[in-house]
């Protein structure tokens, strides 16, 4: 499927989507979300595809949503139309592994976007915002949520409140990503990575992902009862047996996703 502002491709079992609008730096327009929600939901569904990973330009992975958009919009019209919730839940709700690439302007929605994946790998240029208060508004697709869950209050308040730009070592200090790449070897080692998760059970990985992020939503005594149900019930799985075996017979596993 041909898009106007994403570049699709697949390798093996990882599907590669970058941000494509080079003039306004990535900005997330309505056509770019739109069409964002419509390749996650055609990733969702192939059964070929195991991981995905987002990613954008050298300098920019998204320099937020597109300002220039967004300035004639009114309460009513967002809220009866609102033009980025179809999107957001889209990646925030995938549930197959997905990760995010960021090279460059990761600011506003594109911070928050590139927080909705499981895991941020940053290259060393990476630049991390929530610049929105310098329009005069907040962050709108779950900065003020997301940010001080993954580097706590104090920075998120001041990286909120001043509008900041946060460089890759700090973010990764900080707990925003899990490490730091040179800029030339992102989509490299970023698809590397991606190979290997998409090369386990996916749905174990699914089940994983599923379960870390009820980290964020429950109380630790429920989330440690989730855990262990849903660990008791991989042992239905055809992969529990093979991924065992293989370890005890000295081979390889081939997990049949099942
Ligand atoms: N929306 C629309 N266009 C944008 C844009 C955005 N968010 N960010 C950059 N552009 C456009 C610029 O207008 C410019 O276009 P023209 O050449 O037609 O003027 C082009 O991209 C290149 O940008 P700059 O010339 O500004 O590039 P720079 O290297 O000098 O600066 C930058 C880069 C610091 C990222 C600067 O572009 C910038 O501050 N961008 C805006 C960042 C921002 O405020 N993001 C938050 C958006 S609101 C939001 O995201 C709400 C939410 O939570 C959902």
């Amino acid at each position: 499927m041909a898009f106007e502002t994403l570049q699709v491709s697949t390798e093996g079992r990882v599907g590669l989507i970058t941000l494509n609008r080079p003039e306004a730096l990535n900005a997330l327009c309505a056509q770019l979300t739109e069409e964002l929600a419509q390749v996650l939901a055609d990733f969702q569904d192939n059964e070929n595809i195991g991981c995905v990973v987002v990613t954008g330009s050298k300098k920019a992975f998204a320099a937020g949503a597109d300002i220039k958009e967004l300035q004639a919009g009114t309460y009513v019209d967002l809220y009866m139309h609102d033009p980025f919730a179809k999107t957001w839940e889209a990646v925030s709700r995938f549930s197959k592994p997905i990760i995010a690439a960021v090279s460059g302007y990761a600011l506003g929605g594109g911070c928050e976007i590139a927080m909705m994946c499981d895991f941020i790998i940053a290259a060393e240029n990476a630049k991390f915002g929530q610049p929105e208060i310098n329009l005069g508004v907040m962050p709108g697709a779950g900065g003020t949520q997301r940010l001080p869950r993954f580097i706590g209050k104090a920075k998120a308040m001041e990286l909120c409140l001043t509008g900041r730009m946060m460089d890759a070592a700090e973010a990764e200090r900080a707990g925003l990503v899990s490490r730091i790449v040179p800029v030339d070897d992102l989509i490299e080692e970023v698809m590397k990575t991606a190979a290997s998760i998409a090369d386990k059970s996916l749905p174990v990985a699914m089940m994983t992902k599923e379960s870390i992020n009820t980290a964020y939503e429950t109380t630790l005594a429920q989330g440690i009862r989730f855990e262990r149900r849903v660990f008791q019930s991989q042992f239905t799985l055809e992969d529990q047996k093979e991924g065992m075996a293989a370890f005890v017979e000295k081979r390889t596993p081939h997990f049949k996703n099942r």
